[in-house]
């Protein structure tokens, strides 16, 4: 039985897949991993002087006929003195660099040149936002390489966890307390981020993406995110008024047609890649079993069932696609 759960248990390791901790792509990343690494190396040269210490001692007077007695001691000073003082020694060759590494990533305030993008968990997505470039989105969102970003971190309903592996800092959302983190990423790409607080049926269905992009492109991100919500016309007037006319205006903001707040803002909803928290590809059919169905898809979603027909959904989903 061992074997095929260790097996199975070790399907789910990658050492460069989305969510590998082994790889880093931020300064605190590398801060943990170097960290890790040390520990690791430690802990390795502690095992074999024990182990093989051990296996000497097993094997040299191993009862058989004949055998040595080993020296027989009662105390010996300079002994005890050595295995006193060499684990003392261990311990503070990694105790030392935890500590620095401690206070450099838990540092609250916000450095000077820091883009801040404050981040709030709901019960099961995730909402970003720019303070001062009017610039909202949800589960997905970019940042420049190379450049500090602090994430200020706030919840209003229940204990979330923003973790981008690849960023390292895994770092809790506690609502009516903020929380912060401050990482630089370095490499442009794009990278899988997930809750990791148990925060009710769908904790594991709130994940995320972040894109580190140049700077060059992330200015004409937000730019893009800034500008007004595009009107594609004809084509998905029957949807919008749709949207416009129903429960959708309660929750959600397009900006220029409704103002909700309980979901996530559909502003640029076309321009992300992924549907309901990193869960689905941001699609036609997809969308359009979203909006009619969003509980089957995704256990507790805040989102009700909708009786639209066929034609009904897709009219919808066209028209949020055309958002980009
Ligand atoms: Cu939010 Cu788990």
């Amino acid at each position: 039985m061992l074997v095929p759960a260790a097996a199975v248990s070790a399907g789910g390791c990658a050492w460069d897949g989305p969510m590998s901790t082994l790889i880093a792509r931020s300064d605190v990343a590398r801060d943990v991993l170097d960290l890790y690494a040390l520990i690791t190396w430690a802990s390795i040269v502690i095992a074999v002087v024990v182990f093989g210490v051990l296996g000497y001692a097993l094997l040299r007077f191993r009862d058989r006929p004949g055998a040595p007695l080993p020296p027989q001691t009662q105390g010996h000073p300079w002994l005890e003195i050595a295995w006193t003082i060499g684990p003392a020694l261990i311990l503070l060759l990694i105790a030392v660099p935890t500590v620095q590494v401690v206070f450099r990533t838990q540092i609250q305030a916000k450095p000077p040149d820091a883009l801040e993008v404050v981040v709030r968990g709901h019960q099961w997505w995730w909402e970003f936002s720019y303070p001062g470039l009017d610039v909202v989105t949800a589960n997905e969102f970019v940042v420049p390489a190379g450049r500090p970003v602090y994430f200020a971190l706030e919840g209003p309903d229940v204990l979330h966890s923003f973790w981008v592996p690849k960023f390292g800092g895994k770092r809790d959302v506690v609502p009516g307390r903020r929380n912060a983190i401050t990482v630089v990423p370095d490499t442009p790409g794009e990278y899988w981020g997930q809750c990791a607080e148990f925060c009710g049926a769908s904790h594991a269905n709130m994940g995320f993406r972040v894109v580190v992009a140049t700077p060059a492109d992330f200015d004409r991100w937000l730019a893009a995110q800034r500008a007004p919500a595009v009107d594609a016309g004809a084509a998905v007037a029957a949807g919008k008024a749709l949207f416009a006319g129903s429960a959708c205006v309660g929750c959600h903001t397009v900006r220029g047609v409704s103002t909700g707040v309980l979901g996530p803002d559909l502003t640029h909803f076309g321009s992300r890649r992924t549907l309901g928290a990193g869960l689905f590809p941001n699609a036609l059919e997809p969308l359009a079993e979203w909006v009619r169905d969003a509980p089957r898809l995704k256990p507790g979603v805040k989102m009700p069932a909708f009786a639209y027909t066929d034609e009904q959904a897709r009219a919808l989903a066209a028209y949020l696609l055309s958002l980009e």
